[in-house]
């Protein structure tokens, strides 16, 4: 466990450094494996049929671009309690506050203000490892930002591990959580181990915080968001940060949003009115086009049904994708050396690479990964599975 302070050293080799590399390398066969995009086998990230549904929809009947929704639309706000909130039930729904934001990253950064205004001395926990952008993105937040080790037994997250240092918490400090396809790891508590961590929050007063950026890619949209049922049994307050940018394909338009599940509504309106405040003296509005989108195919029953097979179509995608993989490390006499686990939830895959044998993938192949190891098997067509096994094969020979 540590605490960081408000000015974050400069990462190098981040997930954008990366990618502008990359863009620069003339090689024909470069590879990057950086980023959690999904690719499919031509190596693009595709739009949804649905997404195209919903954008000629909205070509012929979108009649003004001039609403002010500084929150977004109200039609966005029940689009996102039917999917991310579908065990709660109307009366709860009703008292779930929505904001549409810049997709979960801009979630996030509010979060990280909204702590600073209503309890300043809190600290906020994050997993270690995490998304490298989590604590940039809380960074200004005045309390600090300490670590709870994130860590694998038998290919299950180990709660006691994360309640060794959870324990040093204070009451009213925050935890975020990754909801489903941890990242880096792939590993995520199951629901029992999702109860032991609410009543655990509850009995500590800690306020949970969940990053939901790949609902849909553990088992599916429904199913990935049990743990909310959980947590509102038991704690009377969490906030969640859902994202649309993966299971809908829509990174460049941000979308995404903040809800505060709170048991007081006093409190629900207050933060309400203070992140108001918030979105008006930075981005004023959210843009309107990704909402738009997401909240007609949500709305709509049947592109929702058709939407939730193209996500289980992508998720299968990446199962098959990790196996094909994990058998070709087999091959190459490699899976045993640079594996730690073999079942793993979403995009990522942690390999166990020294950083200079990290830095030689990138020099000598043209292959693109984080200095943590973390390869993006949604970027990982068939054709480049051999490539990249058989470039760690030769780095241990
Ligand atoms: C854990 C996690 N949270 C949030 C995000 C970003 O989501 P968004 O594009 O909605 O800001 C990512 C993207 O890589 C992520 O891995």
């Amino acid at each position: 466990m540590q605490s960081s302070n408000i000015v974050q050293p400069q990462q190098k080799n981040t997930i954008m450094q990366l990618l502008e590399k990359y863009k620069l390398d003339g090689r024909n066969n470069k590879m990057s494996l950086t980023a959690g995009i999904y690719m499919d086998e031509t190596g693009e990230s595709p739009i949804l049929d649905t997404v195209k549904v919903a954008e000629r929809f909205l070509v012929e009947n979108q009649t003004c671009k001039a609403a002010f929704n500084m929150t977004g639309d109200v039609d966005f706000h029940r689009a996102v309690k039917k999917v991310v909130f579908p065990y709660f039930t109307e009366v709860e729904k009703k008292e779930i506050c929505v904001i549409q934001t810049l997709g979960a990253s801009g979630a996030i950064n509010l979060i990280g203000q909204l702590v600073n205004q209503y309890a300043p001395l809190s600290r906020i926990w994050v997993s270690n490892p995490t998304w490298e952008n989590h604590e940039p993105l809380l960074g200004h937040h005045l309390g600090g930002i300490c670590h709870y080790k994130y860590v694998a037994e038998n290919n299950k997250a180990s709660v006691s591990k994360i309640m060794e240092d959870l324990q040093y918490s204070k009451p009213g400090d925050y935890v975020l959580f990754h909801a489903s396809c941890h990242n880096p790891t792939g590993i995520d508590p199951d629901l029992y181990q999702w109860t032991e961590l609410a009543k655990f929050c509850k009995d500590m007063r800690l306020i949970p915080i969940f990053d939901f950026a790949y609902q849909g890619f553990a088992y599916d949209l429904e199913k990935d968001t049990e743990v909310f049922g959980i947590f509102k049994q038991n704690v009377d307050d969490f906030i969640v940060c859902n994202s649309f940018s993966k299971n809908m394909g829509l990174y460049d338009e941000r979308v995404g949003a903040l809800s505060f599940i709170f048991t007081d509504q006093e409190k629900t309106n207050s933060w309400l009115q203070t992140t108001k405040r918030l979105i008006r003296s930075s981005y004023s509005i959210p843009p309107i086009h990704g909402g738009a989108v997401a909240s007609h195919i949500i709305n709509n029953d049947l592109l929702f049904k058709q939407w939730g097979e193209e996500v289980s179509g992508m998720r299968k995608d990446l199962e098959r994708r990790r196996s094909d993989f994990f058998s070709a490390l087999d091959c190459v006499g490699m899976k045993e050396d640079i594996l730690d686990f073999d079942k793993q939830n979403g995009m990522f895959v942690c390999l166990k690479l020294t950083e200079e044998e990290i830095g030689t993938l990138r020099e000598k192949y043209g292959i693109y990964m984080l200095d943590s190891g973390r390869i993006s098997i949604a970027s990982l067509n068939s054709k480049k599975i051999p490539m990249l096994c058989e470039a760690i094969k030769k780095l241990r020979v």
